[in-house]
């Protein structure tokens, strides 16, 4: 199916993994295989147990190709696909883990997910605890005889907190404990995990990787063989399956996925670096930024940034922040991030920090940078914030 293109760079295997134009009359992108049934000349080939295709819940080309074009993105072995990022998240931790386990979640883990170990795993007699981002070393403190999983997010949601990840990982593989991380953020472009030894990488493929806000979709990628057994045999009994439009355009979104991130990341740093300093900012969260608590580790992990970006603004009343914030003209409310249009949503974190709580009074508004060209985002922003009285 997919070639070896190992050899060349990401930029030039994204163009060309995961197709197979002779299996399709030359057809260039694998089409949208939509089906239920899989019809079998043969009862022998019924029960031959190495035929790819099966049943379409267990996968079809399209799918197969979107899952091998993301192994090979990331360096792993084989990924299996989700029907949203949140349903890769939980195919991932039901996978690693089961009754009795200790879980270790960093605490600046996208709101959703901390739901989900909140109101499901722990049903499932999972005792989830949170570590600080910053933590570090001190993991090593907090795991236990059942630690099974340490789980990061970075940058992590909303605040863009970076976790050592080499060091934990390492520590994670020391003690036989499964790491994994919610890559969403790097999507495969900005960061490499496996090469720091991290087992199991989940993406969010709504962002960056569909890139047009118009699919739900998640990846889990696994990094050994054994690993890719452990979580394809969850994720065909969890009954897990993604729709073939929404991972043709997921597949088609890795196509441009390099050069797209690449713009969002030149502009949101030109965004940023244009209104830094208003006086109604309280603090900018921009791991890219000398100044973010943050910069040191990015700079030493990271490749880049994408178009996100986070600031608190000075404590204002509700009725100041509402006129701010719709004033705004090129970045409308709404909730994700990663599409070709810049996009706002405030950030409501109080009852999702417990290590390092979230006491701030201000409002804070999570951006997203898309395509449009930077110095109309910044005029449009400069304009909001002259409005908003603190
Ligand atoms: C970091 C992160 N992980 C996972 C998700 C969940 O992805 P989805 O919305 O595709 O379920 C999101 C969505 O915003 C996210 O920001």
């Amino acid at each position: 199916m997919s070639k070896d293109l190992s050899k060349y760079s990401k930029q030039t295997r994204m163009l060309h993994q995961g197709k197979a134009p002779e299996e399709f009359h030359g057809i260039v992108n694998t089409p949208a295989t939509r089906t239920s049934t899989i019809l079998y000349p043969t009862l022998d080939a019924y029960e031959d147990p190495t035929r790819e295709y099966r049943y379409g819940r267990y996968g079809t080309p399209v799918s197969r190709h979107f899952e091998q074009a993301m192994a090979e993105l990331e360096g792993g072995y084989d990924s299996v696909v989700a029907p949203s990022g949140l349903a890769a998240v939980t195919t991932a931790l039901f996978s690693f883990l089961k009754a009795g386990d200790h879980l270790l979640m960093v605490d600046c883990i996208y709101p959703p997910t901390r739901d989900f170990c909140q109101n499901v795993l722990s049903r499932y007699g999972v005792e989830v605890e949170y570590f600080a981002s910053d933590i570090g070393d001190g993991i090593k403190d907090l795991i236990k005889e059942n630690t099974a999983v340490i789980y990061m997010e970075a940058p992590g949601s909303a605040t863009f907190e970076i976790q050592d990840v080499p060091l934990i990982a390492k520590i994670a593989a020391e003690r036989g404990i499964t790491s994994m991380i919610d890559s969403s953020w790097a999507s495969g472009v900005l960061f490499n995990p496996f090469e720091h030894n991290v087992d199991i990488i989940i993406h969010s493929a709504s962002k960056y990787i569909g890139g047009h806000s118009d699919i739900m979709m998640g990846v889990v990628i696994a990094r050994t063989k054994e690993l890719y057994k452990i979580l394809k045999d969850n994720h065909k009994d969890i009954g897990v399956c993604a729709g073939p439009d929404d991972v043709f355009l997921a597949l088609r979104g890795l196509r441009s996925l390099p050069v797209r991130m690449k713009q969002n990341g030149e502009s949101a740093l030109k965004v940023v670096n244009g209104i830094k300093n208003h006086p109604a900012i309280d603090r900018i969260y921009f791991p890219a930024l000398e100044t973010d608590p943050n910069y040191a580790l990015w700079k030493r992990d990271f490749k880049g940034t994408n178009g996100l970006f986070s600031i608190l603004l000075k404590p204002g009343s509700r009725d100041n922040v509402r006129k701010c914030v719709e004033s705004l003209e090129l970045f409308p409310i709404g909730s994700s991030w990663g599409g070709y249009e810049s996009l706002l949503q405030p950030q409501y974190l109080k009852n999702y920090r417990t290590v390092v709580p979230w006491s701030e009074k201000g409002m804070l508004l999570r951006f997203q940078v898309g395509l449009e060209e930077p110095e109309d985002l910044i005029a449009d922003l400069k304009q909001a914030l002259d409005k908003y009285e603190f």
